[in-house]
């Protein structure tokens, strides 16, 4: 697949992917989930070295603001019952990514963007940032995972006045109910901190990184017992060489070399 929407730019092994529709305000069309699908779903894996990716939208005004409208002209109940399992499908891809993503929300992250940056497993966002599932504006729900995600983060209390009302809410008070891990003044601080946090994680112990992304995902998932969950994959860990490394470097009072296995 050519991309024709999302830019990858590649350095020291972390990969930005900016959404890049500015004039729609970087909305989610099906051309543009369908690359992000692909990209997580196929080309990740010719990277890979890669320590991390940083999701975000062209320009300073949107993240992105939500799927494209413009795409819903004569959408049918069966259309837009496939449409939502489509975009729910990407974003799971995302969520379970082995690497982490970090979405850098850099100006409006309204209905799909919004679900969009919930699904990274870390958000920075700037300060003129706003988010929110206005979709009841338009007369329908979120689709994507914003009625399940929004609660997961902030609780049920905020999250149904948001879903009801449709209102906006700003960086910090995204900051305050647990939205967004952190609040910065530019896009390119908030870039600069989501590469700093990139880089700590990369020199961590990368199936251990991997296992507890999969063991966080685990205790939303109705099917699995989370706790269950953590035992296999604490016993995973504990199989490997650089788990061996970890605990010699911990004791020779050395940093360890983890080779990812
Ligand atoms: N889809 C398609 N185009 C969009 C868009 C969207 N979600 N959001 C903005 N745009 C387009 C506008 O149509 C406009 O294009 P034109 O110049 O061609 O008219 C351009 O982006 C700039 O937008 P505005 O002129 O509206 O900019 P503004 O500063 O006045 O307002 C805004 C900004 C408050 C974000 C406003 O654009 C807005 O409310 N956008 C829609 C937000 C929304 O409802 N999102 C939810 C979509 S539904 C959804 O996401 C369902 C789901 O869960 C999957």
């Amino acid at each position: 697949m050519t991309y024709n929407i999302l830019q990858l730019e590649q350095e020291d092994d972390i990969l930005t992917l900016t959404i890049n529709r500015e004039k729609s305000l970087n909305a989610l069309n099906h051309q543009t989930l369908d690359e992000i699908n692909y990209f997580f779903g196929q080309d990740a894996a010719n990277y890979p070295k890669l320590k991390g990716i940083i999701l975000t939208g062209a320009g300073e005004k949107a993240f992105v603001a939500g799927a494209d409208i413009k795409e819903f002209v004569g959408l049918d109940a069966t259309a837009g019952e496939m449409l939502s399992r489509k975009g729910q499908d990407v974003l799971f891809r995302i969520e379970q990514f082995s690497k982490p993503v970090v979405a850098v929300v850099n100006g409006f992250a309204l209905g799909g963007g919004c679900e969009l940056a919930m699904a990274c497993h870390l958000r920075i966002a700037t300060e003129h940032a706003k988010f929110g599932q206005p979709e009841v504006n338009l007369g329908i729900i979120p689709g994507y995972g914003g009625t399940q995600r929004l609660i997961q983060y902030i609780g049920k209390t905020k999250a149904i006045e948001l879903m009801l009302t449709g209102d906006m809410i700003d960086a910090e008070d995204a900051f305050k109910l647990g939205l967004v891990n952190y609040v910065l003044p530019t896009k390119a601080e908030a870039i600069s901190k989501a590469i700093n946090l990139i880089q700590k994680i990369s020199q961590k112990g990368p199936v251990a990184i991997t296992k507890v992304i999969e063991s966080v995902n685990a205790y939303f998932q109705s099917d699995t017992n989370g706790f269950e969950s953590e035992i296999q994959k604490f016993g995973i860990t504990a199989g490997t060489t650089d788990f061996q490394e970890g605990a010699a470097a911990f004791i020779e009072k050395r940093k360890p070399h983890f080779k990812g296995a």
